[in-house]
């Protein structure tokens, strides 16, 4: 069977699945409101928890920066594309999460392909929780080709991870966890995390894709909810294209861990810098989110109106305090048939299946925004009351 005939048969078989998945075009700038082949849909589908995407003073920092530093870095941070913004947004980051320094990366895909893999080689063991985003699934497995011993434990089991912990040999070990899990909206329990990663001496990888932003005094993220300090043994990955509007990620940590990923790193060294306006309307973000506690208080009230107004309904939102809300359903199909009627009624909302949840967990992940007006939420409500 020649390759072009077996993609074709793996194709067909995904079809008949159901899980062929699709990309919509959009016609507007991300925001509340997206437009797709033609239509207007009240947008609960992307991550921009806080409307900054479409944020004009953002934009404008980005034009300026393309103005003054050109559309690109030319190169890898390590050979020579490593601009004076992407400095400067470094100790701005640093200075935000609390931690002794910080590298950024153009996506935080390869920001989590940093860390655990080049922390984690021979000797070395990874304790993961099961429901862990897939690039830290995708860096768990790098850690593993370079002779880590890798594990997993059920989503939360503290219990069970306290079991591995006691019971590995390995000399240096990696606790590494989503903070909040990118399709439950659920928060890792990070006080009992760090307590166990300073029983064991082991490290503490988190990745605050959701939290950044969003959680804590300011929006400085997970830690800050938990009122947790910017511990030596701990590496915060936090994204730059969810709630900060733009896009690409940091790495924080200590000054030696930093150091360490900035000389071995390979996702952080062969791949070139992001383009330097980048770093710019970065900059610009993180004031806004410094000072966008009423962005927030928005966010948490249309999260609250969601939930209260679910009462009655046939289906159930996942357990969260998130901008993240998961409505089961269950069936694949029926998932989608609802993600479907909702379209039609003017609302996106996408149908999330396995393999990305378990079997039996299909839903809907109704992501919410402070941009979101209470309008919106009563809207989604109706629409749900309607095909109830
Ligand atoms: C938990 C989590 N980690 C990492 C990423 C990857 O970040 P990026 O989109 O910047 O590559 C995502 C989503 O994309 C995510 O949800």
């Amino acid at each position: 069977m020649s390759l072009d005939d077996r993609l074709t048969e793996e194709l067909a078989e995904i079809a008949a699945a159901g899980l062929t998945r699709r990309r919509r075009v959009l016609a507007s700038p991300c925001g509340r409101i997206a437009i797709v082949d033609g239509r207007e849909l009240l947008n609960f589908a992307s991550n921009d928890y806080l409307g900054l995407a479409g944020n004009a003073e953002i934009a404008a920092a980005l034009a300026d920066g393309a103005r003054q530093w050109g559309a690109g870095s030319g190169a890898s941070h390590l050979v020579s594309g490593h601009l004076e913004p992407h400095d400067a947004l470094e100790t701005d980051i640093a200075a935000f999460t609390g931690f002794a320094r910080t590298l950024t990366f153009s996506t935080g895909y390869l920001a989590n392909l940093a860390v655990t893999p080049t922390l984690a080689g021979r000797g070395a063991a990874v304790f993961a929780d099961k429901l862990n985003h897939a690039s830290l699934i995708d860096a768990m497995q790098l850690a593993k080709a370079n002779g880590a011993e890798v594990q997993r434990y059920p989503h939360h089991d503290l219990a069970t991870l306290e079991r591995q912990l006691a019971a590995s040999s390995a000399t240096t070990k990696l606790i590494v966890s989503d903070t909040v899990f990118s399709m439950d909206g659920d928060l890792a329990p990070l006080p009992q995390l760090l307590q166990l990663a300073e029983r064991f001496d082991a490290w503490l990888v988190l990745d605050d894709a959701h939290g950044f932003g969003v959680l804590g005094a300011q929006g400085r993220g997970s830690l800050a909810h938990f009122n947790l300090p910017a511990a030596r043994r701990i590496l915060l990955m936090g994204t730059l294209g969810k709630a900060a509007g733009v896009g690409g990620a940091f790495v924080a940590g200590s000054a030696t861990a930093i150091e360490y990923l900035l000389q071995k790193g390979r996702s952080y060294i062969f791949t070139t810098a992001a383009p330097p306006a980048i770093a710019c309307a970065l900059r610009r973000s993180l004031q806004i989110i410094a000072g966008g506690d009423a962005l927030r208080a928005a966010l948490f009230a249309n999260i609250a109106r969601l939930r209260d107004g679910m009462g009655g309904l046939p289906w159930r939102l996942l357990p969260s305090a998130t901008a993240i809300q998961p409505l089961i359903v269950g069936d694949n199909a029926a998932a989608v048939a609802l993600s479907t009627a909702l379209w039609e009624r003017g609302l996106w909302a996408p149908a999330i299946r396995p393999p990305t949840v378990p079997a039996g967990t299909a839903r809907l992940r109704l992501s919410l925004s402070g941009a979101h007006t209470t309008a919106d939420i009563d809207q989604l409500l109706a629409a749900l009351r309607e095909l109830a």
